[in-house]
């Protein structure tokens, strides 16, 4: 999970940071002991895609809702981190996590839902979008000494 948390988000924004605050960003949230604590938390699930090779090739997380939302409601959940590797784009191996995702955060009382997406990433809201997520706020993303303008959506 490290591996492929790290190299999806790199594919995605890493252009966006200098390289140390990048590096800082990776040990610290996809580091194994990170995705260790991802893992063993009992108010999180995660589904990983694997192709049939067998290479692990997309995940989603969702959970409790972590972001800083003012008022936020005690059941509040959050899709948390949804990745695929770009050469599987399109394949609605994003759909397929989503569904399962939605099903089993609703499985959990988990209502109303949220997503932290970078303000410039189209695509991915277009995608949200889709499934009744709104912009409802905005909050700063740090990564390294970075500060990222993020949307707050919610369904
Ligand atoms: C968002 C993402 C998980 C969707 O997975 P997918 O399997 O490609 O999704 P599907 O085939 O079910 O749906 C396709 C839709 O995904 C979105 N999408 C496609 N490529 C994308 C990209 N490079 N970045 C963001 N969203 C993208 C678009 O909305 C697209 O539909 P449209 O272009 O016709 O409007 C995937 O594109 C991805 O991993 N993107 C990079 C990481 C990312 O941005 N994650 C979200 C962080 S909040």
């Amino acid at each position: 999970m490290a591996e492929l948390g790290g190299a999806t988000f790199v594919e995605t924004f890493g252009h966006l940071y200098p390289p140390e605050d990048l590096q800082n960003f990776l040990k610290n949230s996809h580091s194994v002991e990170a995705w260790s604590r991802t893992l063993a938390d009992p108010q999180r699930a995660i589904w990983v895609v694997e192709h049939r090779n067998g290479r692990k090739i997309g995940f989603l997380v969702v959970g409790a809702c972590k972001l800083p939302v003012e008022q936020l409601e005690a059941t509040a959940g959050e899709i948390q981190q949804l990745y695929v590797l770009s050469e599987f784009h399109n394949l609605k191996l994003g759909g397929q996590l989503m569904s399962l995702g939605l099903d089993w955060l609703a499985s959990q009382g988990r209502a109303p839902l949220y997503i932290g997406v970078w303000s410039e990433n189209y695509g991915a809201q277009r995608f949200y979008g889709r499934y009744g997520f709104n912009k409802c706020g905005e909050y700063g993303f740090k990564v390294g000494k970075t500060i990222d303008r993020e949307f707050i959506l919610k369904r």
